[in-house]
This record gives C-alpha cells, structure tokens and sequence, in this order.
C-alpha cells in the first residue's frame, strides 16, 4: 500500500549526462546516507555497471558496507571519527579525506588521502590559519593524492572566492614542493554552473539522483528523476461540511466533500508540516488537508468519489505531470535533498532497472 520506487537505468542516464557535461574531468557520484534514501549498495552496484570513476559517502562504516558488498569501485570517505579503522582503510583500498592534523597522523602506508580545506563553508577541513604548516607537513609525503575543497552555494560572488581560496591553496602547497594529483572543489551546483570549478574531478549526489540542485533556477541539462513515492488511498468517505480533519483540526471542510485516507506518514518521512503539498490521483491534483501523522495523512476529494485502492503520486516526475521532491521539499519549509533522504519508513521498496 505504500511504494518507493527506485528507476536505477535513470540513475545511470544521469550519471552519464554529467560524465559527458563534466568531461575530461571525473565524476565521482555521492551515494551517502543511503544514496540519499535511494539505496546505498543497489545505487552503488548500477553505477559500477556503468563504470563509475568514483563513489563517495561521509562515513567510514558506509565505505566499508559497499567493499562488504562486493563494491570495487574506488571509495573515497571524508567524515572521520572515532569510527575509522585506518588499517582497514589501507587493507579494503579506502580512501580517505583527511581534515585535522590528528587524523594524518594515522593515515597507515598505501592509503590513498585526499586534503580537504576549508575554502569558506567553514565545516571540515584544515582552516587557511593552518595551510602553511599543512603544506610543510606534507612536503615529501608519498602517499598524497588529492586536494578538496567543498562550496557554500550562498552566491556566485561566495562560489568564486572559493575558487580563489582553493588556487591559492595550491600555490602555496606548490611553494612548498607539494603536488596534488586530483584537485576536486565542485558537487552538483558548481559542476553544473562553472566549467573552471570542475579541475581533475566533481562530486555529484543530487544530481546523480535527477534532482535540480538550484532552488531558483531550470537545471540546464535534462536529468530524471530516480524516485517515485505512491501510495494507495485505503479509505474514501463523505463528510459533512465543518469537518474537522487530523489532530488540531488544522482543516476543516468548507462543504461536504470526499476525503481520501492515505497511508503515508512522517514514520515514512513525509514531513509533517505538508498540509498544502498537492498529491496526484487519477491524472488530478489533490491537496493533502490536516495535520500529517505518524502512518497517514488525508486528501480533501471535493466532489470526486474516487475508488478504494487508487493511486496517489506522492512525487515523482514533473514530465509525466506528477508532483516533484522539490514541491514537498517546499511545503515543508525544506529542500529536495532531505525529503528524498527521509523517506523509507515502511514503504516497499522497488527497484526499477529498465
Ligand atoms: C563533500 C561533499 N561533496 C559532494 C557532495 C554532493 O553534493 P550534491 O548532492 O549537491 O551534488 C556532498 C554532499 O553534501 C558533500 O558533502
């Protein structure tokens, strides 16, 4: 009664869209936090099949689950904690993206490291206070791989002092005799935007997964999305008018009407606040009414008696006219990224691979 389809030949399509966009440089795509809710190791596998350069996640336990899986790929993981066994990383060919002093200190022999800096998000990474030791540090390190950086998207204006920030990095680390092999500074946004901020490779997550990383603007290139979210109505019921709907009686019907009962709630992750989020039944659209719950949320049909076990498009592909992850994002004062990245609970999961 409740499906996430996941379309794995789009996810390919997509990669490969950005591969030729981003070419000569490599694409690394971003499969964290479970390929943001579409699957870690299935996205991870249809990529391998299409000759992935790269796969990235935060997590050294996310890294090690895809060589766990049979993963071969090139693994790169940049959030380190406590959790990272830096032996292992040597032994399963991870590779790691190292942002303090403390964790260059355990890069083991033969690990292939990666230097994030801080070029103005101000996360991770070493701050410019410690590039000049960075850089000493490193003089005559063998194992050096690659340089990083990660951008802000705040403004273009934000983007391009941190492309400055990030040359400025490799001059003073050239100063000092040290060469980086992949310089990698751009994800989806900075790809997609600015052909000087792709260098030797981009990381791309959202993309990969046909979603549009901008909030105000078309994506330039033709992207699918991979997800689709539907659900069945399980009940359809005429009310009088006044009806109050869900907890708080946030709605309540301005004339008699249908109301449909769907069983999708914020235990899937649809977000709670999404009371005017419009969802498709039957080639129409349908506003979600009350307060959403923890299993269900409810449908104001006006008029229309539609049957029992209908489908309704939680969101999907504004081509074929289906609500998108950007207008749920919307709804709840959020972003396409988290509402992907939330959604599971106890819905199906389907794998698509056309
Ligand atoms: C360091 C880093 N690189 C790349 C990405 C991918 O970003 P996007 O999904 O916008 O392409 C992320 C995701 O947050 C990230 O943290």
């Amino acid at each position: 009664m409740r499906e996430i389809s996941i379309d794995l030949a789009a996810i390919r399509s997509n990669y490969l869209a950005l591969k030729e966009l981003c070419a000569p440089a490599k694409v690394m795509a971003v499969v964290k936090a479970n390929a943001y809710g579409h699957g870690m190791v299935e996205v991870a596998s249809a990529l391998e099949q299409a000759g992935v350069d790269a796969l990235g996640v935060a997590d050294f336990a996310e890294a090690t689950a895809l060589r766990t899986a049979g993963i071969k790929t090139r693994i790169m993981c940049w959030l380190l904690g406590e959790d990272v066994d830096y032996q292992a990383a040597a032994e399963l060919g991870i590779e790691l993206g190292i942002s303090t002093f403390e964790q260059l200190e355990q890069v083991r022999a033969g690990t292939r490291i990666h230097i994030k800096i801080d070029t103005g998000l101000g996360r991770n990474g070493f701050s410019p206070l410690d590039w000049e030791k960075l850089f000493d540090r490193l003089s005559g390190n063998p194992d050096l791989h690659g340089l990083f950086s990660h951008l802000s998207n705040t403004s273009e204006q934000g983007d391009l002092l941190q492309r400055e920030q990030f040359e400025k990095a490799l001059a003073l680390a050239e100063s000092k005799g040290v060469r980086f092999i992949e310089r990698h500074l751009a994800a989806t946004a900075g790809a997609i935007s600015y052909p000087d901020f792709r260098y030797d490779m981009v990381r791309c997550g959202i993309g990969v997964y046909g979603l549009n990383p901008f909030e105000d603007r078309e994506l330039p290139l033709q992207l699918v999305p991979a997800m689709r979210v539907t659900a069945q109505l399980i009940n359809v019921k005429r009310v009088p008018a006044g009806q109050g709907v869900s907890y708080g009686y946030r709605y309540r019907t301005a004339a008699s009407s249908y109301l449909g009962l769907v069983p999708f709630g914020y235990g899937e992750g649809m977000p709670r606040v999404s009371e005017h989020h419009k969802v498709l039944i039957s080639g129409k659209l349908y506003p979600v009414v009350g307060r959403v719950a923890m299993d269900q949320f409810v449908v104001d049909l006006g008029e229309d008696q539609l049957p029992i076990g209908s489908e309704v498009v939680i969101f999907g592909s504004a081509q074929n006219g289906e609500p998108t992850a950007e207008a749920l994002g919307a709804s709840a004062g959020s972003i396409n990224y988290e509402v992907v990245t939330r959604i599971g609970g106890r819905a199906n999961r389907v794998y698509l691979d056309r």
